[in-house]
């Protein structure tokens, strides 16, 4: 995770709701040293990622439209994605543009919610995906090397680009054309391992600027982290914080590709968390520095489903923290703090594009900027320290809270602080309750056996690197040997291997297990006299998706494998005629559909014990909301609803017992490993369960478990929506909703707390707390303060109950003055039924 510390530290359709890639408007997309230019005007832009295979297009369901709707609602403008190679042309020549990799489908939604896209085709992507995106078929290709100069891999890297672009011209896709994608990526972060491949990576790259080029978008392209993109690519910069990147030349824009909102998890990692104040901080500082286009990488992270996660170990789950969590839900604040921030940021829209910025510091730490032209003048104001200041500018003076940013879109009035989350919250987090999973019929299983059984299993000498031999057409792949033991005495064998997770089964019986990206195990094994199998169970979990050559890092069971006797002698294994099979005997069966003659149902089930398929059918949970499997129970497989893989499941890898904080500040430079959750707990319980794969009744839920465990324990999981909480402070600004009808006459309102319950048919049925004075303590557990005014709780249950949503000023005009000159605020915690 090194790298990803390094990086930080470096680093409308507007008028197209109609031309949804229809009617062709052709917008012309260029751009300056300020901002990208569409049609003839500079642009201030707000992205934000989604990765359409990471959630479903569903058309009952509406996760791709419901996932847009809410990107514009946050005040999105412009959605990138990346083109994920290895799902659109998982064997040679053999395109999929179906289902979750229905491409064309995603951007037509995207243009009709009124969004733009970035199109990031790479085609390498990173991403936590699989291999980084490339389909494994590439690695064969005689003479090949990936992301250098080299023939083999240009001319495929070129054909798979130019048959993308080909698809989006065809669908009149292009900006240019009418349709939404306003920009595109060739390559990713190359920059970041570049000096590895020597004097090629510079012609790589310039080849690479060329050809995306020559394919004639008629929109501009970047490269990010790559300070050497040759004209006219615009080079972007990725990161926790950009606000100090500049482009490679006057002619560019700064534009930020990849604003960690979080980041990932891995199976073993604790979960990772970024506080939003943070998050708007960045973002605010780099607006500031003469920025005009941010993407959130992710808006919304979703799910790794089937085999898709990259690795080793990246888990299943792919939140990312994100505003959008895992299953499209408004993750508060974070969404709402966000879209004020937007809001703010597109109030100062005509001056950040009339003219650069001029900053000056106004004392240590703080930074003022003003972006002055003719009559328009915005300005910022930046506390990059890790106290509070008060600062004079303009011959005013303000309170600048520590890391925080204020948005002053007139010169003069804060509409927003970074640091002064009010948006209302569902900050209890919420709970997932259990709901026992029944359907007709219980489950019933299968054994898969171990070792060789499939009639396509082959001999080599000496030990075969995994990924080479399995094609990543499985995670699992046997290696096996028969032994001749005179006396069948007791020893050891030591095992060494590349990883990612070894089971090693001596004579049909499990001896070992473990994982490491690094399998190192010396297991103490019992031989019979005569003949003794070895078999040795060597799985991946995710191929490597980062960092130079990462396609040849391979994987597997690489020895030396070694036999130890008690007589104190060893014997290298190593280069013996192993057995191999690729994948496992129910893989070949095709038993994660269900259909078998072979599943058996009697009351004996086995749990605990390694390899078994397991199967039941379902009915689907009431509700419309998301669903999910608690795998609490289980040990390490991959699950199935109706034949689809919700991906790898693996509740029993625990995160590190400590390393976590519940209330990480917000304050000082983030990292990935600053503000972790869940320590010593499962990294992962909940496995997304996509409505659209499902019928009300009769659906068949199968598992394939590797290390041994009991199916009657999962559940299905809910979320029950929490309490909603908010909190909003005397100093806090107006609305910034409230600036937006006139930008000159703002309103002095004053601070205002909201309440809105999260699900469109709720509404506000008590208030649980609610106190203007100077309360104590947090949501779930706020209580007062030595200020307190008695009539709060009857004017917030007068205003709420029984609305939406609710407005309340926070004055002394509503509530009284309780007392005197100490500065108060309200605080309300709510449910919503
Ligand atoms: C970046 C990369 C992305 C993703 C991200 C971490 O370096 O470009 O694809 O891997 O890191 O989530």
């Amino acid at each position: 995770m090194k790298r990803r510390e390094i990086l930080a530290a470096a680093a409308c359709f507007v008028v197209a709701v109609a031309a949804a890639a229809t009617t062709a408007l052709g917008a012309n997309v260029s751009y300056d040293h300020r901002a990208l230019v569409i049609d003839g005007k500079r642009r201030v832009l707000i992205s934000g990622s989604i990765h359409y295979p990471r959630s479903t297009p569903d058309v009952t369901n509406l996760m791709w439209p419901d996932l847009l709707q809410k990107s514009k609602d946050g005040g999105v403008d412009v959605i990138e994605t990346y083109v994920f190679w290895s799902g659109h042309e998982p064997v040679q020549n053999q395109y999929n543009f179906e289902g979750r990799y229905d491409l064309v489908q995603f951007i037509k939604l995207a243009a009709k919610a009124g969004l733009y896209v970035h199109l990031r085709i790479g085609p390498y992507v990173c991403a936590e995906w699989n291999y980084g995106g490339f389909p494994l078929w590439l690695h064969f290709i005689p003479g090949i090397q990936l992301r250098t100069d080299n023939e083999p891999y240009k001319a495929e890297m070129k054909r798979f680009t130019a048959k993308i672009v080909d698809l989006m011209k065809k669908e009149k896709l292009y900006a240019s054309q009418g349709g939404p994608i306003i920009l595109s990526q060739i390559e990713n972060e190359y920059g970041n391992v570049d000096s590895a491949y020597g004097p090629a990576a510079k012609t790589y790259i310039n080849w690479a600027a060329k050809m995306a080029v020559s394919l004639n978008t008629g929109v501009p392209w970047v490269m990010c982290q790559q300070k050497d993109a040759p004209d006219p690519i615009i080079n972007t910069c990725n990161g926790f914080y950009c606000d100090q990147f500049t482009p490679n030349s006057n002619n560019k824009p700064k534009m930020w590709t990849e604003n960690w909102s979080g980041w990932f998890l891995s199976f073993g990692g604790a979960v990772p968390y970024r506080p939003v104040e943070d998050l708007a901080f960045a973002v605010g500082r780099f607006f500031q520095l003469g920025g005009t286009f941010q993407n959130y990488y992710m808006y919304h992270g979703g799910t790794n489903f089937g085999r898709t996660s990259g690795g080793p170990f990246i888990s299943t789950s792919y939140d990312y923290d994100a505003p959008l969590d895992e299953y499209g839900q408004l993750r508060q604040p974070k969404w709402g703090h966000l879209k004020d921030l937007h809001k703010a940021i597109k109030l100062c829209e005509d001056a950040l594009l009339a003219t650069d910025p001029a900053t000056t510091s106004l004392g240590s730490n703080v930074e003022a900027t003003t972006y002055k032209s003719g009559s328009v003048c915005a300005a910022f104001l930046a506390n990059t320290g890790t106290s509070d200041k008060t600062v004079t500018f303009s011959g005013n003076s303000y309170k600048l809270p520590a890391w925080s940013v204020s948005i002053l879109p007139d010169c003069k009035t804060v509409a927003f602080n970074t640091a002064k989350v009010w948006i209302n919250a569902v900050t209890v987090v919420p709970s997932f309750t259990r709901e026992a999973i029944d359907g007709d019929s219980d489950w019933s299983w299968i054994d898969e056996p171990v070792g060789i059984t499939k009639d396509d299993a082959f001999t080599k000498p000496g030990l075969q690197d995994q990924i080479n031999t399995t094609s990543d057409q499985s995670d699992y792949l046997w290696y096996s040997l028969s032994i001749n033991s005179e006396d069948g005495a007791g020893s050891q064998i030591d095992v060494e291997s590349l990883g990612h997770v070894l089971h090693t089964f001596v004579n049909g019986s499990a001896t070992g297990n473990s994982n490491n990206a690094k399998v190192s195990e010396d297991v103490p094994v019992t031989l019979v006299a005569g003949k003794n199998t070895i078999d040795l169970l060597s799985v991946t979990v995710g191929l490597q998706n980062y960092g130079a050559f990462f396609d040849l890092k391979g994987a597997g069971i690489t020895g030396p494998v070694v036999l130890k006797l008690k007589n104190g002698s060893a014997i290298d294994l190593s280069s013996q005629k192993w057995t191999y099979q690729v994948g496992l005997k129910g893989e070949g069966l095709g038993l994660s559909s269900g259909d078998s003659a072979q599943w058996v149902s009697q009351s004996s089930l086995p749990t605990m014990k390694p390899l078994v398929w397991y199967k039941r059918s379902f009915n689907t949970p009431g509700g419309d909301g998301p669903l999910a499997i608690d795998f609490t129970g289980m040990g390490k497989g991959e699950a199935w609803v109706n034949g689809q893989s919700i991906g790898r499941y693996w509740p029993t890898n625990i995160a590190p017992s400590s390393g976590c904080t519940d209330s990480c500040d917000y304050r000082g430079s983030y990292g990935a490993n600053k503000c972790l959750k869940n320590c010593g707990k499962p990294s992962q319980t909940l496995y997304h369960v996509p409505r659209s794969w499902l019928k009300s009744t009769g659906n068949t839920l199968v598992l394939f478990e590797e290390n041994g465990g009991d199916p009657t324990k999962i559940a299905f999981a809910t979320p029950q929506v929490g309490s909603l909480c908010a909190q909003v402070s005397e100093t806090h600004p107006s609305p910034v909703h409230k600036w937006s009808s006139d930008l000159r006459a703002q309103t002095k309102s004053g601070p205002v707390l909201s309440l809105s319950c999260p699900h469109p048919n709720q509404v506000i049925s008590s208030i649980k707390y609610a106190s203007y004075g100077t309360p104590q303590g947090t949501c779930g557990s706020f209580n007062n303060g030595q200020c307190h005014s008695q009539n709060t709780l009857s004017i917030v249950q007068k205003a709420c109950i029984g609305s939406k949503n609710c407005s309340i000023k926070v004055s002394n005009s509503t509530f009284g003055e309780p007392c005197g000159l100490v500065r108060k605020s309200l605080a309300v915690e709510a449910s919503c039924t």
